[in-house]
């Protein structure tokens, strides 16, 4: 990346399908820089279908907007929110101040999931649960997170062949994992609360391997879908540091109108030895009280039984002792649902370790 990049690069979806050499050269190189640099890329030609996003949307403010105690009817602590509603200030980014959690969520899962796995994680990988009168909203999300997984799984693809790496090196280790479609709502600031510190999302790094995220959508204090409030809210990034930059540059993410972000995840970083990076990313909200935003986000997530651990072509000293020893995604999975808060630390306790307690009800018995 030359120094004076300040945008990500933008990757079309029919250069990747091209049998044209040098158009599927052009979008290998937009990746390489984008999430070599950037840690994310902009999607376009992606197919999916914006009347329906902003339907949904729509019915997502709708939905939001009912009563608490009905919502608090689609939430799932028994299984660490992993399905269902998210209250406000449920979730805590790993390296954060403490600041209030300012957004709602939905969980949901859009693809078929292993039945093995759900015996041994049965909260992530649990069947999904909707509100009783949302059949449209619940039809448009769940082909919305379809379509979007599909986009993620061509550009995996296409990820590993920029790294001249087999084709199916990313991709073939996601076959029934815990991928999950989050429906958020960024809830509004108040007169006190604007132009703070206060973050609709505090800066962290994705734990899973890909996330996508169609546009979101602001709406105005009445409800009404809008255009941004302001210049300055939405995405930053933070790129790679350089010798110019050893912290990196924090970059306003712009993504071209009716893109996809494309965002690199902590488990493609470890794969890939640090040659794509996670990008730490921040949200800023708006600067007038009473904005809200939507957003879609699908994480596509290695298998649970997918060792994490550079591939052999990055594995340098530097990125053994960056990325070892390895872990197995799952663990790394509710290690970090422990650490965000969402996940009680006894969950660690799962972890295998069974003859101990074993033993000691036998003696006992
Ligand atoms: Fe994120």
């Amino acid at each position: 990346m030359s120094e004076a990049a300040s945008e990500a690069p933008v990757v079309d979806l029919e250069d990747i399908r091209s049998t044209d050499p040098a158009r599927r050269a052009k979008a290998a190189d937009a990746l390489r820089v984008g999430f070599g640099d950037f840690g994310l890329v902009y999607i376009q030609n992606h197919g999916v279908d914006t009347d329906q996003l902003a339907r949904f949307y729509d019915a997502l403010v709708a939905l939001f907007s009912r009563p608490e105690e009905e919502k608090r009817t689609w939430a799932r602590p028994d299984i660490w929110y992993q399905r269902g509603w998210t209250p406000p200030n449920t979730e805590q980014a790993v390296v954060a101040g403490g600041q209030p959690d300012f957004k709602e969520c939905y969980f949901a899962a859009c693809e078929p999931l292993d039945s093995k796995f759900r015996l041994m994680f049965p909260e992530i990988y649990a069947e999904n649960s909707w509100p009783k009168d949302a059949d449209t909203w619940r039809e448009d999300y769940l082909a919305l997170g379809r379509k979007v997984h599909a986009v993620g799984m061509e550009l995996l693809r296409a990820c590993a062949l920029a790294l001249d790496l087999p084709e199916d090196v990313f991709s073939k280790g996601t076959e029934g994992g815990p991928h999950v479609t989050r429906a958020l709502w960024y809830l509004p600031l108040d007169a006190t609360q604007v132009g703070t510190d206060i973050l609709w999302g505090e800066e962290h790094t994705d734990f899973n391997l890909l996330t996508l995220l169609p546009g979101g959508q602001f709406f105005d204090p009445s409800g009404k879908a809008c255009p941004r409030p302001d210049a300055e809210s939405g995405l930053y990034l933070r790129t790679r540091e350089s010798a110019e930059h050893p912290r990196g540059r924090m970059v306003h993410g712009k993504p071209p109108a009716g893109c996809i972000v494309a965002q690199v995840g902590q488990q493609l970083e470890i794969l890939t030895g640090g040659t794509y990076l996670a990008t730490p990313h921040v949200i800023k909200a708006p600067k007038t009280p009473g904005y809200t935003r939507t957003a879609f986000a699908h994480f596509i997530h290695l298998h649970s039984e997918q060792k994490l651990f550079p591939h052999e072509k990055f594995l340098t000293d530097d990125a053994i002792r960056a990325y070892g020893p390895p872990v197995l995604a799952g663990t790394y999975g509710l290690k970090t649902l422990v650490d965000i808060g969402l996940a009680p630390k006894t969950a660690l306790e799962k972890l295998g370790y069974h003859h101990y307690g074993r033993l000691a009800a036998a003696r006992a018995g």
